[in-house]
């Protein structure tokens, strides 16, 4: 199947600003120099924001990365879940066709998608609200036949089923995914042979459903306010982190503390810029690569800032980090990194 550029493309693309925080906070996990690794996560958050990758959306991705264009489009064009065309404004419904969903009935709910949404795949209904396709495996054969709406499963289907299920996302309900005949789970059909006396009876949903009843994101444009910023490093002033989340991952990425001080609140600091060297002293810079997170691109960012030497960085203090860290192009590195700790202790050794 060729995978193409759709021939009606948006002319620019935006995350909104949570979704831009998101991404920064996806970018900075990666080490100096990797951060194209985290292709998949920004193509993926666009294509949740907008429903299918615009090849604006690809662009904005690849130039956050520094990468050519054709490396974005490399990646968007080689995984196909990735849409590369319009989807339906309220749900793309995905069959899976393979073995035990076939086996089970999945052309008759291929059939229906035919007649309720459009005769061919990737094609959106004449309301512009849905589009299907045929996907291999999702993984859920003990429950086929089945579909993904959206982010959930919708299992142990039935043509007249998932008809229903189609309507009631057109009039703007989302049916409750899982197991659409009753079994709570992947159980037998007749009912439980064993493990009888487990407690899923006090339970209405299993695990998967409750969680996607819970969120109630199921068909949802992501635009980045739902979901806790598991990034807690790239807060600023004025940006308010899941409370109970940001300080967890801090304690989880932190060293021990020894005898060191308390470490300076970046978010809170306004910036003061450090003071800088023209040039290092006479006995030649230090190696700033020695500091973990820093690598050559980003020392050579460092020396043309002003900083050669590790005592210069030592001194930070929250608005000196502040300063900086508004200086270069992937945030939150230096509290990420604890750049100050490092290089006090590598001063002392120089
Ligand atoms: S065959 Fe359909 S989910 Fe595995």
């Amino acid at each position: 199947m060729l995978r193409r550029l759709y021939h009606d493309q948006p002319a620019s693309f935006a995350f909104t600003p949570a979704n831009q925080a998101w991404a920064e906070g996806q970018i900075a996990k990666y080490p100096e120099g990797r951060q194209a690794s985290a292709i998949i996560p920004l193509l993926w958050r666009a294509q949740e924001q907008e429903g299918w990758l615009t090849r604006a959306a690809i662009e904005h991705v690849s130039t956050m990365l520094d990468l050519a264009f054709i490396r974005g489009l490399e990646v968007a064009s080689f995984y196909f879940m990735f849409q590369l065309q319009p989807v339906g404004s309220v749900a793309h419904i995905q069959i899976c066709g393979t073995l035990s969903c076939m086996i089970c009935g999945a052309e008759d709910l291929v059939a229906v998608c035919r007649v309720k949404i459009a005769d061919k795949a990737h094609a959106l209904s004449s309301d512009g609200k849905f589009s299907w396709e045929e996907v291999e495996c999702l993984g859920s054969c003990a429950n086929a036949p089945m579909a993904q709406i959206g982010k959930d499963y919708y299992e142990d289907l039935t043509a007249a089923r998932l008809s229903e299920i189609i309507d009631e996302l057109a009039a703007g309900k989302v049916p409750t995914p899982g197991p659409q005949n009753g079994r709570f789970a992947a159980e037998p059909l007749k009912g439980l042979t064993s493990l009888k006396e487990n407690d899923s009876g006090k339970y209405q949903y299993n695990a998967s459903v409750q969680l996607a009843v819970d969120i109630g994101d199921t068909v949802k444009r992501i635009d980045g306010t739902e979901v806790p910023l598991l990034t807690p490093w790239i807060y600023k002033a004025g940006k308010a982190a899941p409370a109970k989340t940001a300080p967890a991952k801090k304690a989880a990425i932190a060293p021990a503390a020894k005898s060191s001080p308390a470490k300076p609140d970046v978010a809170a600091a306004t910036e003061k810029k450090p003071r800088t060297m023209d040039a290092p002293r006479k006995s030649g810079a230090d190696d700033l690569k020695r500091i973990s997170g820093v690598g050559p691109k980003l020392e050579g960012v460092l020396n043309d800032m002003g900083f050669w030497h590790f005592d210069q960085i030592s001194k930070w203090g929250a608005g000196e980090i502040s300063w900086v860290d508004s200086r270069l192009k992937f945030k939150g590195r230096i509290e990420r990194d604890d750049w100050v700790d490092q290089a006090t202790k590598l001063a002392a050794e120089t």
